[in-house]
């Protein structure tokens, strides 16, 4: 069942809905198997291994066996910041992107929906993840994106999975209602997070942190918040795995925004229930660059039920903690992903964070996403001829 999170108006599991026909808010899938978790003992270690919880017809997914990302344990970086660090690596999906979990359950339902196109706005990753997985499913890809404001690496993908890309003069926000107008007309099925079944795929971060760590919550979950979908979907799944009995406690979610783009920070630190968009957003981390964010409603609650918090970084915190982790544990990861260890810098530097937390962050997005932004903060390697003297001389003096 499809259900709206204000006014509770249910919908069946094959209307084709984005928002609430009764009050116009957005909805949620509901998914509560009674299900053993013995059941996931033995299985291959994608998102599918806990398919039992995805309202699909597990038989027909299709799927490029995205989840099952690295869950790495940084002594170093933790020892440095103080704290125990876990860092949950979305860079490791097949489309180098946590989106590819939520396309998988989306594309998959738009297969089981009998669609034939397919289309989203994007900052980048989400057109990367939906054009491959329709070319994989054999559906038309349609791809609104912000002009001059998305990474090269995704726009690559997008481009050559074949997705019919459109540059859009506008930012993602206005992308986003151009194509949800598109979609509302029924020329396409739209599979950005403001579809439920999205989120549905993306909650498996939330299985995957909490299995990993033995079935135990870590006591708080940082990650960059955009459209706010990604940070709904794990409080709604580690919220599932709690109902069901599979953990004892509930992670503190903390969302972290640019602060060019911080509708949501703003929101949580006036008590408000809902945002006022940003009007020009504006941040080095693209994929973050949103001022309206759809599921808002869905993130300011997972904050507030779960006693978290909500902190802007600027683009050069970002930036320097995107180095940080780089050099200190060899993950690399796009500008957006970075903000989660710029978050946890500052939280830990005003006292938001205790010490003796165990935190996860989690990191969304590959490196190679944005090779412009990696290459720009580096120095040019020195030319040299192919002679062992004269590298062995250079080498020698650091
Ligand atoms: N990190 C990365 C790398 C992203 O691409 C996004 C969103 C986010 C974080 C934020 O997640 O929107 O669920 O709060 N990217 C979208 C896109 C908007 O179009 O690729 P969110």
């Amino acid at each position: 069942m499809i259900k709206c999170i204000v006014c509770d108006a249910k919908y069946d599991l094959n209307d084709i809905i984005y928002t609430c026909n009764n009050c116009g808010s957005i909805l949620e899938v509901l998914c509560e198997p009674d299900v053993s978790r013995d059941i996931f003992k033995c299985r291959k270690s994608t998102m599918w291994k806990y398919k039992e919880f995805m309202p699909v017809d597990p038989a027909k997914i299709v799927t490029l066996e995205e989840g099952g990302t690295p869950f790495c344990k940084c002594d170093k970086l933790g020892e440095k910041l103080g704290v125990e660090l876990y860092v949950k690596v979305e860079g490791s999906n097949p489309t180098g992107s946590f989106k590819d979990r939520g396309m998988s359950v989306g594309i998959t339902k738009a297969i089981e929906l009998g669609v034939n196109t397919v289309g989203c706005a994007s900052t980048g990753n989400t057109s990367a993840s939906l054009a491959a997985y329709a070319a994989r499913a054999g559906l038309r890809c349609i791809v609104l994106l912000p002009s001059g404001k998305v990474a090269l690496g995704k726009l690559a993908q997008a481009m050559f999975h074949g997705a019919e890309v459109f540059s859009v003069r506008g930012n993602f926000d206005e992308a986003l209602e151009t194509i949800t107008a598109l979609a509302l007309e029924g020329q396409l099925y739209l599979l950005n997070s403001v579809n439920p079944f999205r989120l549905e795929g993306q909650k498996s971060i939330g299985f995957e942190i909490v299995d990993d760590l033995g079935w135990k919550s870590p006591d708080r979950i940082i990650l960059p918040v955009g459209n706010a979908g990604n940070i709904s979907a794990i409080w709604k799944g580690v919220k599932e795995f709690h109902r069901a009995g599979f953990i004892e406690d509930l992670p503190m979610m903390t969302g972290i925004q640019a602060e060019g783009a911080a509708p949501i920070v703003r929101a949580i630190r006036e008590n408000k229930e809902d945002i006022i968009p940003f009007e020009n957003p504006e941040t080095v981390a693209t994929a973050i660059r949103i001022g309206a964010p759809v599921s808002a409603i869905k993130a300011i609650r997972a904050i507030n039920e779960s006693n978290g918090f909500a902190e802007t970084v600027t683009d050069e915190e970002i930036l320097s903690a995107q180095k940080l982790l780089a050099r200190t544990e060899g993950i690399g990861v796009e500008p957006a992903s970075a903000a989660s260890i710029a978050g946890l810098i500052k939280l830990l530097e005003n006292g938001e964070v205790d010490k003796n937390e165990q935190i996860v962050c989690v990191v969304t997005g590959h490196l190679l996403k944005d090779p412009n932004t990696a290459i720009n903060a580096c120095v040019e390697p020195v030319e040299v001829n192919a002679n062992i003297e004269e590298l062995s001389s250079i080498i020698t003096r650091g």
